[in-house]
Parts: C-alpha cells; sequence; structure tokens
C-alpha cells in the first residue's frame, strides 16, 4: 500500500514520513502548497506541481489555519478515493473555535460556558454579569495567542474595545481554573495514545508549549479519555490533539487540533507518536480498502441483471428464464409493450414505456 503525507513540511510531518515509511511500500512528502484543485464542472481533480496527483491508499493531510479551505477541498476530492484520516469540514471546523464548541455542544461534549458575540456593546452585558477572571479568544488564534485573560470588567472592557475592531465575532469564556496546567491528548481513532500534562510559566495562566509551559506524562482516567475521542469524533478527525482543562467540575474540551506537534508529547510521555500514528494510518488504510472492495462487490452482485445462456423455446413460445421473471418484477395484471427484432427482444412495463 502506498501513501503520502500533505504537509508544510514541519519537522513533526517529516518524523512521521520515517515512521510510515517503515509500514507502508511506498511513501511520499507533498507540500500543501504545491496542490491545486482543478474543477471542469463534471469532474475535478487534483495536480501536484502542475500534474495529476498520483493514485495513493491513504493521503494524511494537514496544515495550518490558512489552508484550512484547500485541505478541505484536496479531501473532498480524493476521499473516495482512498483513506483519509481527517474528514473534510474538520479543516474548516477545527481551525475556527467558534464551529469547533458549536460541534462539542452538539454532540454534549463537556465544555467550559462560552458566549459568542460581535460587538463590543454585546460583550460588555455579558461582562457585567460574568464571573471574573473571564477568557476571549479569537475563532482563528493557536499557539495560546488570541488567548486573553481578564481580572476584572474594567480589563475585560478595554480588551473587548480592541477586539471589536477586528469585525469578527470572538469568544467569551468562562475561566476553569485549573492552577495553570491543561491536558494534551493525542487521539488515535477510539482511543488516547499519549497524555501529557502542560504546565504554563508563572506569570502566565496558559499553558501551550510555544507559550513556554513545559509538559509531562500523565495518564488519563477513563472519563477524560472518553471525552477526548468524543469531541475527536465531534470534529470528524480520527488523528488530532484534544486539549483539556481538569477543572472543580471535571474535564472540559477546549480544542481540537488538526495538526499537533509530536515531537514534545513524545518527549514528555516517552512514546513514540509518530510511530503509533504510522501504524495506525496502515491498520486503517487495509480496514478502509476491505469495506471499499466488500461494497463494490455487493454493488456488482446487486447491479447484475444479465445472464447467458440458451433460450427455452416451447414451439413458438420463448420461456424466460425464473431469475430473470423475478428481476422484471413484472405481474400478469399489468400491461407490457413488446419490441422485437432481429437478435434482439425488449419486453417494457406500458407505463413506464408511456413516460
Ligand atoms: N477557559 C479557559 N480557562 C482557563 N484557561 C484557559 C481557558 N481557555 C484556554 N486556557 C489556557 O490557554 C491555553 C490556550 O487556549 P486554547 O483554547 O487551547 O487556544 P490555542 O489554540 O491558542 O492553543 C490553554 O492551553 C489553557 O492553558
Ligand atoms: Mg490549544
Amino acid at each position: 500500500m502506498n501513501a503520502a503525507i500533505i504537509s508544510m513540511g514541519s519537522i513533526s510531518s517529516e518524523r512521521t514520513v520515517e515512521e510510515m515509511k517503515k509500514v507502508f511500500d511506498s511513501v511520499d512528502h507533498l507540500n500543501i502548497v504545491d496542490l491545486e484543485v482543478s474543477m471542469l464542472g463534471t469532474s475535478e481533480e487534483i495536480l501536484y506541481g502542475g500534474k495529476p496527483l498520483k493514485q495513493y491508499d491513504c493521503i494524511y493531510a494537514k496544515g495550518s489555519g490558512r489552508f484550512a479551505n484547500l485541505l478541505r477541498a484536496v479531501t473532498t476530492v480524493l476521499g473516495p478515493e482512498c483513506y483519509t484520516p481527517i474528514r473534510p469540514g474538520a479543516f474548516t471546523i477545527g481551525h475556527d473555535k467558534l464551529l469547533a464548541h458549536l460541534k462539542f455542544q452538539v454532540a454534549k461534549v463537556p465544555m467550559p460556558r462560552t458566549w459568542v458575540v460581535s460587538t463590543a456593546e454585546a460583550a460588555k452585558k455579558i461582562l457585567k454579569k460574568a464571573p471574573y477572571p473571564v477568557v476571549m479568544k479569537v475563532p482563528s488564534g493557536t499557539h495560546g495567542k488570541g488567548v486573553m485573560l481578564a481580572e476584572s470588567y474594567e480589563s475585560a472592557s478595554s480588551m473587548v474595545d480592541a477586539l471589536a475592531l477586528l469585525r469578527q465575532p470572538f469568544l467569551i469564556q468562562e475561566y476553569v481554573e485549573t492552577g495553570g496546567t491543561d491536558i494534551r491528548a493525542f487521539v488515535l481513532g477510539d482511543s488516547v495514545v499519549a497524555a501529557m500534562k502542560r504546565v504554563a510559566l508563572p506569570d502566565e495562566k496558559r499553558a501551550n508549549l510555544h507559550a513556554g509551559g513545559a509538559g509531562r506524562r500523565t495518564e488519563l482516567d477513563d472519563r477524560t479519555e472518553h471525552i477526548a475521542v468524543q469531541a475527536a469524533k465531534a470534529v470528524g478527525a480520527e488523528i488530532c490533539g484534544v486539549d483539556i482543562l481538569q477543572g472543580p467540575k471535571g474535564p472540559v474540551v477546549i480544542e481540537v487540533n488538526l495538526s499537533p506537534g509530536i515531537q514534545g508529547i513524545s518527549k514528555a510521555t516517552g512514546i513514540n507518536v509518530g510511530e503509533k500514528i504510522a501504524k495506525f494510518l496502515f491498520e486503517r488504510t487495509k480496514e478502509t480498502l476491505a469495506e471499499r472492495k466488500g461494497e463494490a462487490m455487493k454493488e456488482l452482485v446487486s447491479e447484475a441483471k444479465q445472464i447467458i445462456t440458451k433460450l427455452d423455446f416451447r414451439n413458438e413460445r420463448i420461456l424466460l428464464p425464473g431469475i430473470i421473471t423475478k428481476l422484471t418484477k413484472f405481474s400478469e395484471q399489468e400491461d407490457v409493450v413488446m419490441e422485437a427484432n432481429k437478435g434482439q427482444l425488449k419486453i417494457k412495463n406500458f407505463l413506464e414505456f408511456a413516460r
């Protein structure tokens, strides 16, 4: 089986490719910027470096939010032909905190209380009643940038005036007290294969490794593991990093990362996450190919309406084989139209014929 990774060329992707080469027959590392989607109205095609993309059994596509729409388009076109661990719609959902929280809400995944507003006035109404501290987020932020903490209405109010300048909806969220920690759970399919607890720097509330946070291995209880998998499924990703806060009311999900780094978590946990991804992709590709082969066979059988046989003549009459009679679903009561010429006979239901 052959596979490809579509990425922005990160070290994490490079490591994953190396591990995938150990299990797949061949693996290509494709750069996202060299992809093109060609839509012709009647058909569509993906080009790589200007040439039609090779046929793959598995394509693991990832990239930053800037490429969310392109990744959605590419996986939509390639999805029916190969196994893709991230559903097309997930790219636009996962890179937008507003849509992601909506999915968590619909799937009943526990999350902090969240409001979405577009104007400073609407935000201030909520902020007047909200308990402090309160968190505010830009929908497309990553690495902890775009996440703000306000200790009082006064500071929240001036942040909101700045946020409103962006002229886009933003999130106001209940602050979950965790002592400056969060959990990064690495989800593959139905399980969490590695998890780390990240601790924010002193004087910092964001525990992202990119914000200077430090990670160490942690074992998740069944409930936390369950909500991590639930969040991944809600978004439509079989491979992702889920951020969880262990608050006083239990675990809550704050984010699903579709392009999670693997070095930090591998180092913190001692688990080779790249190897786990490679083996997972291999097994899921095998399963998907088998499923699709089964479906294709079924279709072939249900479509089989032709048989090759000798005709059964009763004097001048032709007796049709039982299977053919059954397939037509003709009944004795209905009228049919027979159309015959040399070497051919067609029998059609009269009403169908008249249509
Ligand atoms: N509601 C919250 N309560 C407490 N801390 C939070 C909350 N939301 C985010 N944080 C902190 O900020 C970090 C970044 O938030 P997150 O929503 O994961 O955005 P990003 O995409 O920037 O990583 C989290 O890892 C966590 O440490
Ligand atoms: Mg995060």
